[in-house]
């Protein structure tokens, strides 16, 4: 299956305050070249020999190994641009994690701190093993990212989401993103 990039121009025009239409047009692009890089790779694993993998090299092996790249590169930019759009609106029941977590602040804090840890992404679980709230930082797309986690707030730490309005300055970013999580959005995929 092909998979078709989605449209997220509806976050332009002042709908994000702190991110231009500038910034977040590069960002759909680089969005899309994941989307194309995803579809190139499984296009060509759907006929690749796999009866010669190698450690050192193989073309079958570097599909697969890039493979995750390009997945949740697509995926986790998808949930990043669905979860932009102040709205405060908190279900009862993310409210009833999050206070135990240590409150919406606690989160913020956490999510700003993984976020400053690097380039990659900085989330937001619901870890399925305990049930509760969790942040982690995931390096690039792929490194570091915990299995068996519903992911409710997916932030993008790469400079490429903040070079054009903020330059090297990732916190002021950062404090832009907190202010335009949609918590409506975040309470639904709680829900779910
Ligand atoms: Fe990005």
């Amino acid at each position: 299956m092909a998979y078709t990039a989605k449209n997220f121009d509806h976050l332009k025009g002042g709908a994000v305050k702190g991110l231009s239409d500038a910034q977040l047009d590069q960002h759909f692009t680089l969005y899309k070249g994941y989307i194309t890089k995803l579809n190139e790779i499984e296009e060509k694993l759907s006929s690749a020999d796999n009866t010669k993998p190698n450690y050192s090299f193989n073309e079958y092996t570097e599909l697969k190994r890039r493979e995750a790249v390009a997945f949740n590169g697509s995926f986790l930019h998808e949930l990043y641009f669905e979860n932009l759009g102040a709205d405060a609106t908190i279900s009862a029941g993310l409210k009833t994690v999050l206070d135990a977590f240590g409150g919406q602040e606690k989160v913020i804090a956490d999510l700003k701190a993984c976020a400053m840890s690097g380039p990659g992404w900085a989330l937001l679980t619901r870890n399925r093993r305990d049930g509760k709230l969790h942040t982690y930082f995931v390096a690039e797309h792929h490194l570091g990212l915990p299995i068996e986690q519903d992911l409710l707030v997916v932030l993008d730490s790469w400079e490429h989401a903040f070079m054009v309005d903020y330059g090297i300055a990732r916190a002021k970013y950062l404090d832009a993103f907190v202010e335009n999580i949609k918590w409506s959005e975040v309470s639904k995929r709680f829900g779910a």
